[in-house]
């Protein structure tokens, strides 16, 4: 058995995904900056499957946030066999009116927080010629997203990250998949404000079924899956439709009410 480091462990998919890690009988640590919540699931999850459980606190879009999680868990003499990067968040708006501090603490989360983990860690998985990688990007990674600016951008980051990744560690024994979420109930809808949006009402996959799909595919060593049909479909669209029209139509999903009808 292993032991797995899943970001964004206090809810939603990164929860389920550590829940799925200690069924299986692998040792979990769990990061977010919410510490009580993590001690709840660490308690859950030993007392349940009776694994081991290190719940850290860390703010991963601090700048020093990266390096000192990664000095923490040297401390404990863990080896990560499992690397989830999927703590994320985002925001909703006129980028010219958006709060800038906000706009650059998404980026250091969503991009660089999974550059320097993932360039962390990958040096032992490689040494040991085994490992898995866990992106969680977005079917938002596929397109421009007006109005959710910066988030889909960060989100094509990873998405594209990964896949190169993957390319670059074929035959290497280490795996880097990448699993992409459509709308999913979880506090994303309320942090970002995209909860309110047309495009969730369009439907929205439960968190539960997202780890198990996104768990699947990491243990199956996939590359690039994506949640659902229906998002598939919207992907495989994407490829063939006018850049013009796909800009218009994700802006009339994401627009905030105060932003007009999004005709
Ligand atoms: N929900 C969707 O519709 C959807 C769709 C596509 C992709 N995704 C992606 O799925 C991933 C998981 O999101 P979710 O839907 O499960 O949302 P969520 O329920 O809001 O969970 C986000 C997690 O990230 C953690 N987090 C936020 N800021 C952090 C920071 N600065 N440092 C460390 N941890 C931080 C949060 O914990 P704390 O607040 O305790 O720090 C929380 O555990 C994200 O990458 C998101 O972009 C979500």
């Amino acid at each position: 058995m292993g032991i797995a480091l899943v970001t964004g462990a206090s809810s939603g998919i990164g929860k389920e995904l550590a829940r799925l890690f200690a069924r299986d009988g692998h040792g979990v640590v769990l990061v977010a900056r919410r510490r009580e919540r993590l001690d709840e699931l660490a308690r859950e999850l030993e007392s349940k499957h009776g694994v081991k459980a290190w719940p850290i606190a860390c703010d991963l879009a601090a700048t020093d946030g990266v390096e000192r999680l990664v000095g923490d868990i040297g401390s404990l003499g863990l080896g990560v066999d499992y690397l989830v990067n999927n703590a994320g968040v985002g925001t909703t708006g006129a980028f010219a009116e958006s709060n800038p501090a906000a706009e650059v603490a998404m980026a250091e989360l969503n991009v660089t927080a999974v550059v320097r983990l993932t360039r962390a860690f990958l040096p032992a998985m490689l040494a040991r010629g085994q490992g898995r990688v866990l992106n969680v990007g977005s079917t938002a990674g596929f397109q421009p997203g007006p109005y959710m600016a910066t988030y889909y951008a960060s989100k094509a980051f990873v998405n594209h990250f990964s896949e190169a990744l993957a390319y670059e560690l074929r035959g290497s024994g280490v795996t880097v998949t990448l699993y992409c979420p459509g709308p999913t109930q979880t506090e994303f809808g309320d942090v970002s404000g995209v909860g309110q949006s047309k495009l969730f009402r369009l439907q929205v996959a439960t968190a539960e079924s997202v780890a198990l799909a996104a768990y699947r595919a990491l243990m199956a060593g996939r590359v690039l899956a994506v949640h659902g049909f229906l998002n598939r479909v919207g992907v495989a669209l994407l490829r063939v439709s006018p850049r013009a029209w796909v800009r218009a139509v994700v802006a009339s999903l994401n627009r905030p009410a105060a932003h007009g009808s999004g005709r």
